[in-house]
């Protein structure tokens, strides 16, 4: 038995493990965080294609948070809400560009969309690695979970993102009258 490789590939695995346990903590702060968002989108957003999106995704986004804490509970882990940095700074810079484009002016939907778009696309990328480290950690019992809500995520990607190609066409021809 090759003593060093073992030692090494269970360092391995436990940092993984420890990673893995850090992106669960910072999507379940992401996603609570987005509930608050998405309220104040829901909110602001004017076309009612995208309001009624922005709805969906929000119901989906408290399934989200309750699907962590069953992860957390599978894992036998307290489910905690780590502040995740990044994600509050994707957050941010949507809510500037919302307040820089004034609340009553014809673009501001698809500036809603594009915070949206910015905030759905690193959550996609963060659950897909959640499942990546989950194989390598081999946690098979919270893969179904994961892939269920990065589907949804996905799915969320695309519907806002055909509200986007129509909304912009929109602005465009207005801007061309
Ligand atoms: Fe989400």
């Amino acid at each position: 038995m090759d003593i060093k490789n073992t030692t090494s590939s269970q360092l391995m695995n436990s940092k993984l493990n420890t990673l893995f346990l850090i992106q669960l903590q910072h999507l379940y702060w992401a996603e609570q965080k987005q509930l608050e968002t998405l309220s104040y989108l829901v909110e602001i957003a004017e076309n009612s294609d995208l309001k009624n999106a922005l709805r969906h995704h929000l119901a989906e986004t408290q399934i989200h948070v309750y699907r962590l804490q069953y992860i957390f509970d599978v894992l036998n882990e307290k489910p905690v809400a780590l502040k995740w940095q990044v994600m509050e700074s994707i957050i941010d810079e949507g809510t500037d560009m919302i307040v820089f484009t004034d609340k009553y002016s014809d673009g501001l939907d698809l500036v809603v969309l594009a915070a949206c778009e910015k905030i759905n696309c690193y959550e996609v990328a963060s659950y897909l690695n959640l499942i990546q480290f989950a194989v390598a950690c081999g946690q098979n019992g919270v893969l179904e979970a994961l892939e269920q809500t990065l589907n949804e995520e996905r799915m969320s990607n695309k519907l806002l993102g055909r509200i986007t190609s129509k909304e912009s066409a929109t602005n465009h021809a207005e801007l061309l009258v």
